[in-house]
């Protein structure tokens, strides 16, 4: 397995580019099942996890083409049919996501057998919600050896779908069943992070008629048909702010470019607090810090717009060199401080309560070997190594590749001594 060496010590000063996001294109990409057209996705992030989606999309009858475009890397997705309404175990074990092929399924062809997709390091991430409302839309769901079997002969039909706390992936889950059921769909406590409003501005294209998305009640009168369509994906506000934590951390001058930042206000707001300097500009930020050391800051995740859980990481990463102490709450998922004892390998002071983790800031880390436990907590690693004395060693670094395209390559750019030790290939790997 590959692994990622940095010696820390150096600012980063320059350009990152900010890729389009990770957790829009994989459910766009699902979008593409719901018509027999394709679906043209620009600024398409090039990951592992979309290349495993693709794969599984292939598998039900897609024909999925990656292409270099003008602007940047798109990919056509196009099921004329859908041959196979079978999504196995062993594919959406290794990507969670690929369950959302599951709505697609059954609003498209009346049914589908998608595997469970089982637990992960950070939580136990049940999909109750997600089949609570397929069946709210009329799909018949049985569970059977760990798969679920799900019918809708006669379609999908409008419903209230009410989700008794916010869930991103069920919310995205009921608008690609709910597009072409019969009538009008409601749903209510609907998650507003901005990857449902790009969805909703796909699906639209695509010809549906979705409102409200990025508020707490999404509204989706069905259409009978979908057509072709040609979207860009949004920016990645989780890499933005990584990389603005990065920058931070290390010192210097970043600026990043093709980006968002209002979609990561809650974090440049703790950064400002912290003692960074932020400038937004029109299609971006710069982030700076010249010499003087960060003061902790408190932090809790919260659904969007409050601060995101999966850039909890790598504030807890910011604040280990920061001066006093941080509390950072987290109340997304019951065990994500997975990161915490691997900074403290790195000479982090870090004690973990329940959903709390109380962060004293040392004035100098030191490099060390440390392995990745999921994908956030593998990027809060390589930010502590920027600047940890001598050398941190990442290993497991499959986690990293899942979400970051070309993290070496960006943080080089910089001025940051990255560099990727190859190792022996990888079989039979999970993403969470
Ligand atoms: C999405 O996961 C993201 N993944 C996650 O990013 C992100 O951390 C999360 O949203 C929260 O923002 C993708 O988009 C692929 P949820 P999702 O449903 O949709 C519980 C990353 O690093 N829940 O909003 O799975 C669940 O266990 C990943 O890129 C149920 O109990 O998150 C969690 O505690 C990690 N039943 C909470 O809700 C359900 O049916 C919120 O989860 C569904 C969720």
């Amino acid at each position: 397995m590959d692994r990622i060496a940095i010696t820390g010590g150096a600012q980063l000063n320059g350009i990152i580019p900010v890729s389009g996001a990770k957790n829009s294109a994989i459910k766009l990409m699902a979008a593409s099942l719901l018509t027999s057209e394709p679906l043209r996705l620009t600024n398409m992030p090039r990951l592992a996890d979309t290349r495993f989606l693709g794969k599984l999309l292939t598998r039900l009858g897609a024909h999925v083409d990656e292409r270099e475009g003008l602007d940047g890397s798109e990919t056509v997705l196009h099921a004329p049919e859908i041959t196979s309404g079978f999504a196995p175990y062993e594919l959406v074990r290794q990507m969670r996501a690929s369950f959302n092929v599951l709505g697609p399924l059954i609003a498209r062809t009346g049914q589908a057998k998608v595997s469970l997709p089982g637990g992960c390091t950070i939580g136990a991430r049940p999909v109750d919600l997600h089949l609570q409302a397929l069946e709210a839309l009329g799909a018949k769901i049985d569970l059977h050896e760990g798969y679920v079997y799900a019918q809708a002969p006669r379609g999908l039909k409008g419903a209230e779908i009410t989700f008794p706390f916010v869930s991103v992936g069920a919310t995205e889950h009921a608008m690609l069943a709910a597009v072409l059921a019969d009538g009008v769909t409601r749903i209510h406590n609907a998650a507003c992070e901005p990857e449902l409003l790009d969805l909703q501005i796909c699906l639209n294209a695509m010809g549906a008629k979705v409102e409200g998305a990025g508020t707490s009640t999404i509204t989706i009168t069905g259409v009978a048909k979908l057509h072709g369509a040609t979207h860009s994906v949004i920016p990645d506000r989780i890499e933005m702010g990584t990389y603005a934590v990065a920058a931070a951390m290390a010192g210097g001058e970043v600026q990043l470019t093709r980006a968002r930042p209002e979609l990561i206000d809650s974090l440049l707001v703790k950064l400002e607090e912290a003692g960074a300097g932020v400038i937004r500009t029109e299609d971006g930020v710069i982030i700076k810090r010249n010499g003087h050391r960060l003061e902790a800051v408190d932090l809790e995740t919260q659904p969007y717009p409050g601060f995101a859980t999966d850039l909890q990481a790598q504030f807890m990463a910011l604040m280990t060199t920061a001066k006093g102490e941080s509390r950072i709450r987290e109340t997304i998922f019951e065990n994500r401080f997975m990161h915490a004892p691997e900074l403290m390998r790195l000479g982090a002071d870090i004690s973990v309560s329940g959903g709390e983790a109380r962060v004293r800031g040392v004035e100098q880390l030191e490099g060390a070997e440390v392995m990745a436990t999921d994908l956030r907590a593998s990027v809060s690693l390589v930010i502590a190594g920027l600047v940890a004395r001598g050398e941190t060693t990442v290993s497991r670094i499959y986690h990293l590749d899942r979400g970051f395209e070309r993290l070496e390559e960006k943080l080089g750019a910089c001025g940051a001594q990255v560099r990727r030790i190859k190792g022996e290939p990888e079989s039979d790997i999970d993403h969470d």
